[in-house]
Protein backbone atom coordinates (compact mmCIF):
# COMPACT_ATOMS: atom_id res chain seq x y z
CA UNK A 1 0.00 0.00 0.00
CA UNK A 2 2.82 2.35 0.53
CA UNK A 3 4.08 2.12 -2.60
CA UNK A 4 5.21 5.08 -4.89
CA UNK A 5 6.83 6.02 -7.69
CA UNK A 6 9.72 8.00 -8.18
CA UNK A 7 8.88 11.25 -10.09
CA UNK A 8 11.32 13.24 -12.58
CA UNK A 9 12.75 15.20 -9.12
CA UNK A 10 13.22 12.46 -7.37
CA UNK A 11 10.42 12.72 -4.95
CA UNK A 12 7.90 9.69 -4.15
CA UNK A 13 4.72 9.70 -5.04
CA UNK A 14 2.46 6.68 -3.44
CA UNK A 15 0.65 5.06 -6.04
CA UNK A 16 -3.11 5.00 -4.72
CA UNK A 17 -4.52 8.46 -4.36
CA UNK A 18 -7.82 8.97 -2.71
CA UNK A 19 -9.36 11.72 -4.78
CA UNK A 20 -12.31 13.83 -3.22
CA UNK A 21 -14.31 15.20 -6.39
CA UNK A 22 -17.78 15.87 -5.37
CA UNK A 23 -16.91 15.43 -1.32
CA UNK A 24 -18.73 18.69 -0.86
CA UNK A 25 -20.83 17.48 2.51
CA UNK A 26 -18.54 18.55 4.94
CA UNK A 27 -19.01 15.81 6.94
CA UNK A 28 -18.66 12.84 4.34
CA UNK A 29 -15.35 14.82 2.90
CA UNK A 30 -14.15 15.38 6.77
CA UNK A 31 -14.54 11.69 7.24
CA UNK A 32 -13.81 10.70 4.07
CA UNK A 33 -10.32 11.82 4.17
CA UNK A 34 -9.62 10.68 7.98
CA UNK A 35 -10.62 7.12 7.00
CA UNK A 36 -8.45 6.70 4.07
CA UNK A 37 -5.69 8.01 6.14
CA UNK A 38 -6.26 5.54 9.17
CA UNK A 39 -6.30 2.65 6.42
CA UNK A 40 -2.92 3.79 4.93
CA UNK A 41 -3.89 5.80 2.06
CA UNK A 42 -0.92 8.72 2.19
CA UNK A 43 -2.04 10.26 -1.24
CA UNK A 44 -4.51 12.64 -1.22
CA UNK A 45 -6.35 14.64 -4.57
CA UNK A 46 -8.02 17.76 -4.49
CA UNK A 47 -8.38 20.90 -6.36
CA UNK A 48 -9.37 24.23 -6.10
CA UNK A 49 -12.61 23.78 -7.86
CA UNK A 50 -14.23 21.44 -6.10
CA UNK A 51 -14.57 23.46 -2.95
CA UNK A 52 -13.11 21.02 -0.49
CA UNK A 53 -9.81 22.38 0.16
CA UNK A 54 -10.69 23.44 4.31
CA UNK A 55 -12.27 20.06 4.51
CA UNK A 56 -9.84 18.11 3.19
CA UNK A 57 -7.24 19.90 5.62
CA UNK A 58 -9.30 18.91 8.49
CA UNK A 59 -9.76 15.52 7.47
CA UNK A 60 -5.76 15.45 7.28
CA UNK A 61 -5.74 16.92 10.85
CA UNK A 62 -8.06 14.70 12.40
CA UNK A 63 -6.24 11.33 11.37
CA UNK A 64 -3.63 12.42 13.10
CA UNK A 65 -1.45 11.50 10.15
CA UNK A 66 2.09 13.62 9.92
CA UNK A 67 1.75 16.26 7.11
CA UNK A 68 5.17 15.02 6.10
CA UNK A 69 3.80 11.78 5.87
CA UNK A 70 0.79 12.57 2.81
CA UNK A 71 1.00 13.23 -0.35
CA UNK A 72 -1.25 16.21 -1.08
CA UNK A 73 -2.45 17.72 -4.55
CA UNK A 74 -4.42 20.54 -5.73
CA UNK A 75 -4.93 21.86 -8.68
CA UNK A 76 -5.40 25.08 -10.16
CA UNK A 77 -8.96 26.75 -10.83
CA UNK A 78 -10.18 27.65 -14.22
CA UNK A 79 -10.79 31.02 -13.48
CA UNK A 80 -7.40 31.66 -12.41
CA UNK A 81 -5.44 31.13 -14.87
CA UNK A 82 -2.59 33.71 -15.42
CA UNK A 83 0.61 34.09 -13.44
CA UNK A 84 -0.72 37.13 -11.25
CA UNK A 85 -4.35 35.03 -10.42
CA UNK A 86 -2.40 31.61 -10.32
CA UNK A 87 0.84 32.68 -7.72
CA UNK A 88 -2.13 34.33 -5.49
CA UNK A 89 -4.31 31.41 -5.79
CA UNK A 90 -1.62 29.05 -4.71
CA UNK A 91 -1.15 31.10 -1.46
CA UNK A 92 -4.76 30.58 -1.15
CA UNK A 93 -5.36 26.97 -1.31
CA UNK A 94 -2.08 26.46 1.02
CA UNK A 95 -4.05 28.72 3.36
CA UNK A 96 -7.44 27.01 3.11
CA UNK A 97 -5.69 23.35 3.09
CA UNK A 98 -3.91 25.06 6.52
CA UNK A 99 -0.23 23.70 5.54
CA UNK A 100 3.15 25.69 3.92
CA UNK A 101 3.34 23.34 1.12
CA UNK A 102 1.73 20.70 -1.47
CA UNK A 103 3.77 18.16 -2.87
CA UNK A 104 2.04 18.34 -5.73
CA UNK A 105 0.31 21.27 -7.93
CA UNK A 106 -1.13 20.72 -11.24
CA UNK A 107 -2.86 23.17 -14.07
CA UNK A 108 -6.33 21.51 -14.10
CA UNK A 109 -7.90 21.96 -17.41
CA UNK A 110 -5.42 23.20 -20.21
CA UNK A 111 -8.29 25.07 -22.19
CA UNK A 112 -10.57 27.50 -20.07
CA UNK A 113 -13.52 29.77 -20.49
CA UNK A 114 -11.87 33.49 -21.64
CA UNK A 115 -8.98 31.54 -23.06
CA UNK A 116 -10.34 29.73 -26.10
CA UNK A 117 -8.28 31.48 -28.55
CA UNK A 118 -4.88 32.22 -26.98
CA UNK A 119 -4.59 29.11 -24.53
CA UNK A 120 -1.34 28.52 -26.13
CA UNK A 121 0.21 31.96 -24.47
CA UNK A 122 -2.13 31.40 -21.52
CA UNK A 123 -0.66 27.79 -20.15
CA UNK A 124 3.16 28.88 -20.66
CA UNK A 125 2.31 31.99 -18.59
CA UNK A 126 0.49 29.97 -16.15
CA UNK A 127 2.90 27.67 -16.30
CA UNK A 128 5.46 30.59 -15.13
CA UNK A 129 3.74 30.35 -11.67
CA UNK A 130 3.66 27.08 -10.60
CA UNK A 131 7.26 27.08 -11.87
CA UNK A 132 8.17 29.93 -9.49
CA UNK A 133 6.35 28.43 -6.58
CA UNK A 134 7.64 25.14 -7.15
CA UNK A 135 11.69 26.98 -7.06
CA UNK A 136 10.16 29.15 -4.06
CA UNK A 137 9.85 25.39 -1.93
CA UNK A 138 5.91 25.80 -1.39
CA UNK A 139 5.09 23.26 -4.17
CA UNK A 140 7.31 20.18 -4.29
CA UNK A 141 6.45 18.87 -7.36
CA UNK A 142 3.97 20.59 -10.57
CA UNK A 143 2.58 19.07 -13.03
CA UNK A 144 -0.37 19.54 -15.33
CA UNK A 145 -4.08 17.75 -15.70
CA UNK A 146 -6.10 16.77 -19.02
CA UNK A 147 -3.30 18.45 -21.66
CA UNK A 148 -3.92 16.13 -24.66
CA UNK A 149 -0.81 15.94 -27.07
CA UNK A 150 -1.15 19.24 -28.82
CA UNK A 151 -0.92 20.54 -25.47
CA UNK A 152 2.48 18.95 -24.19
CA UNK A 153 4.01 20.17 -28.04
CA UNK A 154 2.96 23.57 -26.91
CA UNK A 155 3.86 23.68 -23.54
CA UNK A 156 7.35 21.47 -23.16
CA UNK A 157 9.26 23.71 -25.30
CA UNK A 158 8.44 26.55 -23.42
CA UNK A 159 9.07 25.83 -19.83
CA UNK A 160 12.13 26.13 -17.51
CA UNK A 161 11.04 22.98 -15.50
CA UNK A 162 9.10 20.24 -17.36
CA UNK A 163 5.61 19.02 -15.79
CA UNK A 164 6.45 16.04 -13.17
CA UNK A 165 2.78 14.48 -13.86
CA UNK A 166 -0.22 14.63 -15.99
CA UNK A 167 -3.48 13.49 -14.35
CA UNK A 168 -6.07 12.24 -17.09
CA UNK A 169 -8.73 10.30 -17.45
CA UNK A 170 -8.60 6.56 -17.83
CA UNK A 171 -9.83 2.89 -17.70
CA UNK A 172 -10.73 0.36 -19.41
CA UNK A 173 -12.30 1.74 -22.55
CA UNK A 174 -10.35 4.89 -22.17
CA UNK A 175 -6.67 4.58 -22.90
CA UNK A 176 -5.75 7.81 -24.21
CA UNK A 177 -2.47 6.13 -25.80
CA UNK A 178 -1.01 8.75 -27.37
CA UNK A 179 -1.13 11.12 -24.50
CA UNK A 180 0.41 8.80 -22.70
CA UNK A 181 3.22 7.81 -24.44
CA UNK A 182 4.42 11.35 -25.29
CA UNK A 183 3.59 12.64 -21.26
CA UNK A 184 5.97 9.80 -20.51
CA UNK A 185 8.82 10.29 -23.17
CA UNK A 186 8.91 13.87 -21.85
CA UNK A 187 9.35 12.06 -17.64
CA UNK A 188 5.46 12.55 -16.88
CA UNK A 189 4.49 9.58 -14.21
CA UNK A 190 0.92 9.44 -15.13
CA UNK A 191 -2.08 9.89 -12.73
CA UNK A 192 -5.45 7.99 -13.39
CA UNK A 193 -8.62 9.94 -12.58
CA UNK A 194 -12.34 8.13 -12.70
CA UNK A 195 -10.93 4.48 -13.02
CA UNK A 196 -13.71 3.16 -11.81
CA UNK A 197 -16.28 4.65 -14.15
CA UNK A 198 -16.90 1.09 -16.20
CA UNK A 199 -18.30 -0.47 -13.12
CA UNK A 200 -22.12 -0.22 -14.15
CA UNK A 201 -20.95 -1.73 -18.05
CA UNK A 202 -18.29 -4.32 -16.62
CA UNK A 203 -21.50 -5.52 -14.08
CA UNK A 204 -23.40 -7.08 -17.11
CA UNK A 205 -19.56 -8.33 -18.83
CA UNK A 206 -19.64 -12.17 -18.52
CA UNK A 207 -15.90 -12.36 -18.38
CA UNK A 208 -15.13 -9.88 -15.74
CA UNK A 209 -17.83 -11.76 -13.70
CA UNK A 210 -15.16 -14.86 -14.05
CA UNK A 211 -12.61 -12.67 -13.32
CA UNK A 212 -14.48 -11.33 -9.84
CA UNK A 213 -13.98 -14.67 -9.56
CA UNK A 214 -11.15 -16.25 -10.39
CA UNK A 215 -8.79 -13.41 -7.98
CA UNK A 216 -11.92 -13.39 -5.33
CA UNK A 217 -11.47 -9.37 -6.04
CA UNK A 218 -14.59 -6.80 -6.43
CA UNK A 219 -14.40 -5.06 -10.13
CA UNK A 220 -13.26 -1.99 -8.54
CA UNK A 221 -10.26 -3.82 -7.01
CA UNK A 222 -9.65 -5.21 -10.72
CA UNK A 223 -9.88 -2.15 -12.38
CA UNK A 224 -7.64 -0.24 -9.78
CA UNK A 225 -5.18 -3.42 -10.13
CA UNK A 226 -5.33 -2.83 -13.72
CA UNK A 227 -4.50 1.13 -13.20
CA UNK A 228 -1.04 0.07 -10.89
CA UNK A 229 -0.10 -2.69 -13.22
CA UNK A 230 -0.02 -0.37 -16.60
CA UNK A 231 2.12 1.76 -14.23
CA UNK A 232 -0.21 4.79 -13.21
CA UNK A 233 -1.18 6.08 -10.46
CA UNK A 234 -4.93 5.36 -9.82
CA UNK A 235 -6.82 7.89 -8.00
CA UNK A 236 -9.98 6.67 -6.51
CA UNK A 237 -12.94 8.21 -4.12
CA UNK A 238 -15.25 6.57 -2.08
CA UNK A 239 -17.06 8.37 0.69
CA UNK A 240 -18.13 4.96 2.25
CA UNK A 241 -16.08 3.37 5.10
CA UNK A 242 -15.56 -0.20 3.47
CA UNK A 243 -15.41 1.17 -0.18
CA UNK A 244 -12.48 3.25 1.20
CA UNK A 245 -10.82 -0.31 2.47
CA UNK A 246 -11.99 -2.66 -0.42
CA UNK A 247 -10.69 0.13 -2.73
CA UNK A 248 -6.93 -0.52 -0.92
CA UNK A 249 -6.83 -4.04 -1.16
CA UNK A 250 -5.27 -4.13 -4.74
CA UNK A 251 -1.47 -5.31 -3.93
CA UNK A 252 -1.89 -8.62 -3.21
CA UNK A 253 -2.75 -9.97 -6.16
CA UNK A 254 -1.30 -10.06 -10.12
CA UNK A 255 -4.26 -9.75 -13.12
CA UNK A 256 -2.35 -12.48 -15.88
CA UNK A 257 -1.15 -11.13 -19.07
CA UNK A 258 -4.96 -12.52 -20.91
CA UNK A 259 -6.91 -10.54 -18.34
CA UNK A 260 -4.98 -7.58 -19.21
CA UNK A 261 -5.00 -7.40 -22.73
CA UNK A 262 -9.05 -8.17 -22.12
CA UNK A 263 -9.09 -4.78 -20.26
CA UNK A 264 -7.04 -3.24 -22.96
CA UNK A 265 -9.11 -4.29 -25.67
CA UNK A 266 -12.06 -3.80 -23.67
CA UNK A 267 -15.06 -1.30 -25.15
CA UNK A 268 -16.65 1.09 -23.51
CA UNK A 269 -20.17 2.21 -23.78
CA UNK A 270 -20.03 5.68 -21.66
CA UNK A 271 -20.11 9.05 -21.90
CA UNK A 272 -17.15 11.53 -21.83
CA UNK A 273 -18.16 14.69 -20.60
CA UNK A 274 -15.12 16.41 -21.95
N1 LIG B 1 -8.13 16.15 -13.08
C1 LIG B 1 -9.41 16.07 -13.31
O1 LIG B 1 -9.98 16.76 -14.19
C2 LIG B 1 -10.23 15.15 -12.50
C3 LIG B 1 -11.56 14.87 -12.88
C4 LIG B 1 -12.28 13.98 -12.11
C5 LIG B 1 -11.70 13.40 -10.99
N2 LIG B 1 -10.42 13.72 -10.61
C6 LIG B 1 -9.80 13.16 -9.39
O2 LIG B 1 -9.80 11.76 -9.49
C7 LIG B 1 -10.50 11.20 -8.39
C8 LIG B 1 -11.14 9.90 -8.79
O3 LIG B 1 -12.17 10.10 -9.75
P1 LIG B 1 -13.68 9.80 -9.33
O4 LIG B 1 -14.05 10.62 -8.16
O5 LIG B 1 -14.49 9.91 -10.55
O6 LIG B 1 -13.50 8.32 -8.76
P2 LIG B 1 -13.80 6.81 -9.08
O7 LIG B 1 -13.10 6.16 -7.96
O8 LIG B 1 -13.49 6.42 -10.47
O9 LIG B 1 -15.37 6.71 -8.92
C9 LIG B 1 -16.02 7.16 -7.79
C10 LIG B 1 -17.44 6.61 -7.81
O10 LIG B 1 -17.39 5.18 -7.66
C11 LIG B 1 -18.04 4.79 -6.45
N3 LIG B 1 -17.21 3.77 -5.82
C12 LIG B 1 -16.05 3.95 -5.13
N4 LIG B 1 -15.55 2.77 -4.73
C13 LIG B 1 -16.41 1.82 -5.17
C14 LIG B 1 -16.42 0.41 -5.06
N5 LIG B 1 -15.45 -0.26 -4.43
N6 LIG B 1 -17.45 -0.26 -5.64
C15 LIG B 1 -18.42 0.39 -6.28
N7 LIG B 1 -18.46 1.73 -6.43
C16 LIG B 1 -17.45 2.45 -5.87
C17 LIG B 1 -18.15 6.05 -5.61
O11 LIG B 1 -19.32 6.02 -4.83
P3 LIG B 1 -19.28 6.17 -3.22
O12 LIG B 1 -18.52 7.41 -2.88
O13 LIG B 1 -20.73 6.25 -2.84
O14 LIG B 1 -18.63 4.92 -2.72
C18 LIG B 1 -18.26 7.14 -6.67
O15 LIG B 1 -19.59 7.26 -7.13
C19 LIG B 1 -11.47 12.33 -8.02
O16 LIG B 1 -12.07 12.14 -6.76
C20 LIG B 1 -10.58 13.52 -8.13
O17 LIG B 1 -9.74 13.63 -7.00
C21 LIG B 1 -9.69 14.58 -11.37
Amino acid sequence: MNKTITLANGNNIPILGYGTWRNVDPKECVDGVKWALEYGYRHIDTAQMYGNEELVGEGMRLSGVPREEIFLTSKLDNPDHGYENAKRTIDESLERLGTDYLDLFLIHWPEVAGHEEDWQADNIETWRALEDAYEAGKLKAIGVSNFKVKHLENLLPNCRIAPMVNQIRLHPGLNQEDTVKMSREAGMVIEAWSPLSPIPQMEEDEAVNAMTEKYQKSIAQLLLRYCVQKGYVPLTKSVNKDRIRENAAIFNFQIDEEDMAYFDQWQWQGELFF
